[in-house]
C-alpha cells in the first residue's frame, strides 16, 4: 500500500500539473463512455500529469442522461478534469479541441455487421466533420470509435479537409487486445510476453490479424529470450483458422452473449490507443486504423489498420514486413472491403 505521504501528496503534485488540454467525447451518455470517462479522469489515456478541460457531446434527447453522467463525473472529484461542461452542438464542443473522441452512433445488433450501419452513422461523421472544419485546430488529433469506425473516420476526414490526415485516427486495439489475449492463453503466458501481434485493414469480419512477425518472450534463469509465435504455439491448423475466426467475430460473440456490444474492452482499448499515440510506444509495435498513404499496396487515403509506432502524437507504419501469399491475400480482402465502404458512405 502507498505510504500516506504518497497518497496525500495531492496540493504539490496539483501544483506541478500540465497546462489543460481540450479533450471532447461524443456519445458521452453511452455505454463505452460511461466506462472510458473514469479511466480519462485518472489521467491513464494522457498521463497524470494532464489537466483536462472536458467537453461531452451528446443527442439533445439524451441530455438528461448526459446530467446524470456529469453529476457522476463531479462526484468522482477527480483532480485532472479541471473543467467539465456539456451539450449538444458540436461547433461549440469541438473549438479548438486538441483531442475528440468519436463514441457517438448506434451500435449493431446481433445478427449485424458493422458495415450495415453506414447509412445510420456516417451522416454523422459528415455533419461533425463539417462543425470540425469550422472550429477545430489544425493539432486537433480525433480518434473514431463509432463503427463502423474505419470508414467512419474516412468521412470525417474527407468533411474535416482542412484538419491534417494523419490526426484521424481508428480504433483497432481492441482487436489487438483480443488477438493477444487469445496467442497468450494458448502459450500458457501473460499477455505481457506477446508482442508484434498485428491487425491489419478493416475493424470488421474481414480484419487480419496476423502472427507471422510476432513473439513470445521466455525467461530462462535470468535472461530474457523470445520465440517466434508460430515456433512456440506450434500449431498452423488453429494460428491460420479458428485464430483468427475468433477475433475476427469477437464483437459479435460479445453482443450475442450481452446483448450489448462491447463497452467495458472498448473503453479500455480506446485509452490504449490514446495512451500509446500521445505518450510513445518505446519502439512497441501496436495497431492503428490511419490514412493510408500506399503502404503494402493499400489503396492510398482508406482508413487501413497498420503495425505502427509512435511517438509525441505521432504513428510511423513499420514497413518492408515480408507478407507471405496467405497474408497478401487476407489483406487484399479487407482492403477491397473498405473501398466498398468508401463507395457507399460518400455517394
Ligand atoms: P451506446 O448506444 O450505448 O452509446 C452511443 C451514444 O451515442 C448514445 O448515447 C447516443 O445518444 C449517442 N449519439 C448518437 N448520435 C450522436 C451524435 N450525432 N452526436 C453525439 N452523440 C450521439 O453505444 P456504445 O456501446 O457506447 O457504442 C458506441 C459506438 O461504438 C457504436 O457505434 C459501437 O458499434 C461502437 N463500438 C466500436 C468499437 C471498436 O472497437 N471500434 C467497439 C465497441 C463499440
Ligand atoms: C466490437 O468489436 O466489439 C465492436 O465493434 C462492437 C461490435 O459491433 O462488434
Amino acid at each position: 500500500m502507498a505510504s500516506p505521504s504518497k497518497r496525500f501528496r495531492t496540493i504539490e503534485h496539483h501544483l506541478r500539473l500540465k497546462d489543460p488540454m481540450v479533450v471532447c467525447v461524443t456519445g458521452a451518455a453511452g455505454q463505452i463512455a460511461y466506462s472510458l470517462l473514469p479511466m480519462l479522469g485518472r489521467g491513464l489515456a494522457l498521463g497524470t500529469d494532464q489537466l483536462i478541460d472536458l467537453r461531452l457531446l451528446e443527442i439533445p434527447q439524451a441530455q438528461g442522461a448526459l446530467e446524470g453522467v456529469v453529476m457522476e463525473l463531479q462526484d468522482c472529484a477527480y483532480p485532472l478534469f479541471y473543467k467539465i461542461s456539456y451539450g449538444s452542438d458540436p461547433a461549440v464542443l469541438f473549438k479548438d479541441a486538441d483531442l475528440i473522441i468519436f463514441l457517438g452512433g448506434f451500435p449493431r445488433k446481433a445478427g449485424m455487421e458493422r458495415k450495415e450501419l453506414i447509412g445510420k452513422n456516417c451522416q454523422i461523421f459528415k455533419t461533425q466533420g463539417e462543425a470540425l472544419n469550422l472550429v477545430g485546430k489544425p493539432t486537433t488529433k480525433c480518434l473514431v470509435v463509432a463503427n463502423p469506425a474505419n470508414t467512419n473516420c474516412l468521412a470525417l476526414s474527407t468533411f474535416a479537409s482542412r484538419i491534417p490526415k494523419e490526426n484521424f485516427t481508428a480504433l483497432t486495439r481492441l482487436d489487438q487486445n483480443r488477438a493477444v489475449w487469445q496467442i497468450a492463453a494458448r502459450a500458457k503466458m501473460n499477455v505481457a510476453h506477446i508482442s508484434r501481434v498485428i491487425i491489419w485493414g478493416n475493424h470488421s469480419s474481414t480484419q487480419y490479424p496476423d502472427v507471422n512477425h510476432g513473439q513470445i518472450a521466455t525467461k530462462v534463469d535470468e535472461t530474457i529470450t523470445s520465440k517466434p509465435i508460430r515456433e512456440k504455439i506450434a500449431d498452423n491448423n488453429w494460428l491460420n483458422g479458428k485464430f483468427i475466426a475468433d477475433v475476427q467475430q469477437r464483437g459479435a460473440a460479445v453482443i450475442k452473449a450481452r446483448k450489448l456490444s462491447s463497452a467495458m474492452s472498448a473503453a479500455s482499448a480506446a485509452i490504449d490507443h490514446v495512451r500509446d499515440w500521445c505518450l510513445g510506444t518505446n519502439g512497441r509495435w501496436v495497431s492503428m486504423g490511419v490514412v493510408s498513404d500506399g503502404a503494402y499496396g493499400v489503396p492510398p487515403g482508406l482508413v487501413f489498420s497498420y503495425p505502427v509506432v509512435c511517438e509525441n502524437w505521432t504513428w510511423t507504419i513499420i514497413r518492408d514486413l515480408t507478407l507471405d501469399q496467405f497474408s497478401q491475400e487476407k489483406i487484399c480482402a479487407t482492403a477491397r472491403e473498405l473501398v466498398e465502404e468508401r463507395r457507399d458512405a460518400l455517394s
